[in-house]
């Protein structure tokens, strides 16, 4: 593993909520005159690294590079760079983020793959999006302008609809509006909903709890979704909001974030009647103050003549992108300092000491793909006991592990046996079967 002592953004939770705030006060400057910061980062160059289309996020940095005085180099178009030759990520950004450039922005359909360019980079990276694992730079658009539309974020009401289950944006979205003290109610399209390790995270991580909702009447989404939940946090603020969460009456909505099908990572799935927002909706009375928000592109999810009403403020997030990412630039690159203090890093267990057999269950993670050449299977300790869970170093999914061994006597028991618990933390050895613990050369002892 290589530790280059710079700072990265992989996932919004690399940034503290301090440090959030900060920085959209830091755009706001930006904002205020955005032709005026052209010495900022002068003699700087940015490299954009696209595997996958973009439109907003690869132009919206490379404008923001622009406006702080750097340049820009980009690979906007996989089949024109050694990727399709079978060059890895790694090889890739050790080469462009050597003497090539001074960050690097990359967008890879692999989840974890942000992770992989992060460690193997000696310059900061920013994660573009990386399969369905997350979007930071967008959430902090959207953060940005919902903060500036609402005066803040704590205690807002946001409806996430449509497909969350593949939206990386809304991965991030919501761990993000969790640790803001923002209440979350989904409305996916059946099939669609939050996955269980989003769920997971977010009741351990910020003690989301969850209850079914009833929305007040929205045409164009309720129908077609069948399983409203209301999330609520219980951290970082410790207020218990609700005694009684079995069914949340949401009467006003702060704000309708709506996401499109993503196709590209679901072929072939069914969504013939997948909400749609239109006048009737903006209509409702719950949403009179509401702010409908989605991360574009649009496909058909949002009607084009609802794009006048002041409460649409999609291409506003679009637009807000440019100064915030200049501020996370100058940031990462040194060239403006905040006060707030960054967040804990959750140590990381290299692969051979966590646990010989583990494998993420992810088939679309990064060490299931293209890293199968080179990465080790790396995962961080989320809970120690009951059973101990580890998530993937890379794209986060979690694993439970119900055996443990000793990494010097392959001896390996079951996690509440006494003897597991004996073994030192850094002696130990996961395995989520006796299966994998032996095809690993471990020897189960006590059944
Ligand atoms: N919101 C977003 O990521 O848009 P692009 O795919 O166009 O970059």
């Amino acid at each position: 593993m290589i530790d280059h002592g710079k700072r990265d953004l992989v996932s919004i939770e690399d940034l503290s909520t301090a440090e959030i705030l900060e920085l959209f006060h830091h755009a706001d400057e930006f904002r205020a005159n955005l032709t005026a910061w052209t010495d900022l980062c002068r003699g700087t160059i940015m490299a954009t690294l696209f595997f996958e289309p973009s439109t907003r996020t690869r132009l919206s940095f490379e404008s923001a590079m622009l406006r702080l005085g750097g340049g820009v180099i980009t690979a906007a178009d996989e089949k024109n760079t050694s990727r399709s030759k079978g060059e890895s990520l790694a090889d890739t950004v050790r080469v462009v983020g050597g003497s090539y450039a001074d960050i690097l922005v990359v967008r890879h359909p692999e989840d974890g793959a942000a992770r992989v360019a992060a460690r193997y980079a000696r310059v900061p990276v920013i994660n573009g999006g990386d399969g369905a694992h997350e979007h930071p730079t967008q959430t902090l658009c959207d953060l940005y302008t919902l903060w500036k539309e609402k005066g803040r974020l704590e205690g807002l009401e946001v409806v996430l609809c449509g497909d969350l289950r593949y939206s990386r944006t809304i991965h991030s979205f919501c761990y993000a509006l969790a640790r803001f003290g923002a209440n979350i109610v989904t409305m996916p399209y059946p099939g669609f909903e939050l996955p269980d390790y989003v769920l997971h995270r977010l009741r351990r991580d910020f003690g989301v709890q969850t209850a079914a909702a009833s929305v007040g009447d929205l045409p164009g989404i309720a129908g077609s979704s069948n399983a409203a939940a209301y999330l609520t946090a219980s951290k970082p603020h410790q207020l218990a909001l609700f005694t009684n969460l079995t069914n949340v009456e949401v009467n006003r909505i702060d704000a309708i974030y709506m996401t499109r099908a993503q196709r590209e990572r679901h072929a072939g799935e069914e969504t013939s009647n997948y909400p749609r927002l239109s006048r009737s909706t903006l209509g409702a009375a719950a949403a009179k103050d509401a702010r409908i928000m989605h991360p574009l592109p649009r496909v058909d999810e949002i009607d084009y003549d609802i794009d006048d009403d002041p409460r649409s403020i999609y291409f506003r997030q679009a637009e807000l992108g440019v100064p915030m990412r200049m501020a996370l630039m100058a940031y990462l690159l040194g060239k403006i300092q905040l006060r707030a203090a960054r967040p804990a890093a959750l140590a990381v267990m290299p692969g051979i000491a966590a646990g010989a057999g583990l494998r993420c269950r992810n088939e679309r993670c990064i060490t299931n793909n293209e890293g199968v050449r080179y990465l080790t299977r790396d995962f961080r300790l989320r809970e120690a006991e009951s059973p101990p869970v580890l998530s993937c170093a890379y794209c986060e999914r979690e694993i439970e592990a119900r055996f443990v061994g000793h990494v010097q006597s392959h001896i390996v028991h079951r996690y509440n046996a006494a003897e597991a618990r004996r073994i030192k933390p850094e002696n130990r050895v996961y395995f989520e079967s006796e299966a994998q613990a032996q095809a690993a050369g471990f020897t189960c002892q006590g059944g």
